[in-house]
């Protein structure tokens, strides 16, 4: 009866990690316990997911370094495993929620989320390229679609694309406050995805910045977006916090690699209990006022919390 917030597994989206090929699971070092995945072994996976009661999973390509360009070309071609994957799952799994991400540096031979020149990040010249990259995604089935790529405008940019394409139905979750982190060694590691110079600080925000949040967030809802995020999760609680008290929109939070990796360094070493500490983390995640969580725990939570 006193019991101020609920956690349960009807509030995680489990990120995934895929790779083309054929019977592919290969663990990601810095982040036991997930994998790159091909489809088909992906499948099988998911249909253990959907049991466990997880209903929305956000796909991530791992893509081959010849495939990388300047301009994310292969982030929209016609035969990008990534889409004909998403079709699969989207057939198989119709009840499933596919969220995909939007954002060059899986697919950019400089590493960046935005279209490089001189060293430099060129925000404009990035928008048309993502909203290419989002079309295709809702095209191949995608249900929300996920800007992680932190550059001015782009949702307003994205959502009439959807919309001209005819996907007035796609969602928006927007990265709305995407920090410039420490925390995204792992991922990198998984998608080898890190910048090739330089750092993602003229785009990610300061980490020093909490006010910044609410203009962005305002931007991001006045474009478009159905959706804010805050990430990373657990060092941004107090923006969690802030962008749920102030704006009358779902919020949602990602808990990120580097975030989880220090759970599952310490518990493998028995310096703390993993089940316990997943708990708590997730718990004080919906505290703060996310109303879903981006997680790679969103398995064994599940598991560990099955009656
Ligand atoms: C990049 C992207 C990143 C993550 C999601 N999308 C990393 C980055 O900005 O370099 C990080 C997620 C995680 O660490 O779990 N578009």
């Amino acid at each position: 009866m006193l019991t101020e917030t609920h956690l349960g597994v009807e509030h995680l989206i489990y990120p995934i990690f895929l790779k083309d090929g054929k019977q592919i699971k290969e663990e990601i070092d810095s982040l036991p316990g997930n994998y790159r995945w091909s489809v088909d072994k992906l499948l099988s996976e998911l249909e253990e997911c959907l049991k466990l009661g997880i209903k929305t999973i956000d796909i991530f390509p791992a893509v081959d370094e010849a495939l990388k360009d300047k301009t994310a070309s292969y982030s929209y071609a016609q035969d990008n495993f990534y889409l004909l994957a998403i079709r699969t799952i989207k057939e198989r799994f119709p009840e499933l929620t596919i969220m995909t991400d939007v954002a060059m540096d899986p697919y950019s031979s400089d590493g960046h989320d935005g279209y490089v020149e001189n060293g430099e990040i060129m925000n404009d010249a990035t928008l048309p390229i993502l909203a290419k990259m989002a079309v295709a995604q809702a095209q191949a089935g995608a249900d929300i679609i996920g800007p992680s790529d932190m550059m001015d405008g782009r949702v307003g940019v994205i959502r009439e694309a959807l919309d001209d394409a005819g996907f007035i139905n796609t969602s928006i979750m927007s990265y709305t406050a995407k920090y410039a982190s420490a925390f995204y060694g792992p991922f990198r590691d998984a998608l080898n995805s890190a910048p090739k110079h330089g750092d993602k600080k003229s785009y990610q925000m300061n980490p020093a910045n909490r006010r910044e949040a609410l203009l962005e967030a305002q931007l991001d809802i006045e474009e478009g977006a159905d959706m804010i995020m805050v990430k990373p999760a657990l060092c941004y609680l107090d923006v969690i916090h802030e962008l749920k008290s102030t704006f009358p929109i779902p919020v949602t939070a990602y808990n990120v690699s580097g975030e989880c990796a220090m759970v599952i360094a310490a518990a493998r070493n028995g310096w703390l209990n993993y089940d316990l500490a997943v708990y708590e983390m997730l718990l004080s995640i919906r505290r703060a006022g996310a109303d879903g969580i981006l997680t790679y725990f969103a398995k064994d939570f599940a598991q560990f919390t099955r009656k």
